[in-house]
């Protein structure tokens, strides 16, 4: 899938401020500075779609991005950033789990990892919850281009065998660089083939 019409729709600050949800979604979440700004850029190949920055905590509300007037990219707020106060991380949470408990045209979520780092706890508890709410997930592993390639494979089997440790099948994995638009392919075809799904099961 070549992606060639994008669309800022809007930032929203809960769920009930969403657009309508009628057409198929994808969120991106993760550690803050991870690079969820970048890969949705990369996908869709418009730099200045989603907001980037080196400061962590650049995404602050809901970002729903229209793709192809088809489907909607969700960029949402970094999770564990550690400079704010911990009433807005409070706020923060609770939009972002009523967004995933409640968002019913989410067809799945994709969570960013970085790839040169060991599994987070932070990550390995929101893929529990995840699980516990049956909510479909995928993990992207980002940032591939600052490792050496044997490196990097060594990083992600030993992610893999942390993983089996608490799931008996392994997500979807997907390795990627937006810097080096590494691993996009793959996510687009992901993206195409449970678009197919979603308007099959309309009919
Ligand atoms: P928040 O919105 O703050 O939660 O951050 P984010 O996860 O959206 O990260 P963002 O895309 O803003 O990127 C953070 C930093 O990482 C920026 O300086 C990016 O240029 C850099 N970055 C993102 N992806 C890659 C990548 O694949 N390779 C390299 N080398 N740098 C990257
Ligand atoms: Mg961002």
């Amino acid at each position: 899938m070549q992606i060639t019409k994008t669309e800022f729709v809007k930032s929203s600050a809960n769920l009930n401020q969403c657009p309508k949800p009628d057409k198929p979604e994808y969120a991106f979440i993760g550690r803050s500075n991870v690079g969820k700004s970048s890969l949705i850029n990369a996908l869709t190949g418009n730099k200045s779609l989603a907001k980037i920055s080196s400061t962590p905590g650049k995404t602050q509300l809901i970002n729903h991005f229209l793709i192809h007037d088809e489907w909607y990219m969700v960029d949402l707020p970094g999770l564990g950033y550690a400079k704010i106060s911990k009433t807005q991380r409070k706020k923060w949470e609770k939009m972002i789990y009523d967004y995933f408990l409640r968002r019913l045209n989410l067809l799945n979520t994709f969570l960013l990892v970085d790839s040169r780092h060991e599994p987070q706890k932070i990550d390995l508890d929101l893929m529990a919850w995840f699980g516990s709410n049956q909510l479909p997930f995928s993990i992207v592993f980002t940032k591939s281009d600052k490792m050496k390639p044997a490196a990097l494979k060594a990083n992600i089997e030993a992610y893999k065998k942390r993983l089996l440790e608490d799931w008996e099948e392994l997500p979807e994995l997907f390795i990627t660089s937006a810097e080096k638009k590494t691993g996009l392919k793959e996510i687009k075809e992901f993206i195409s083939k449970t678009n197919g799904i979603f308007h099959f099961n309309k009919l």
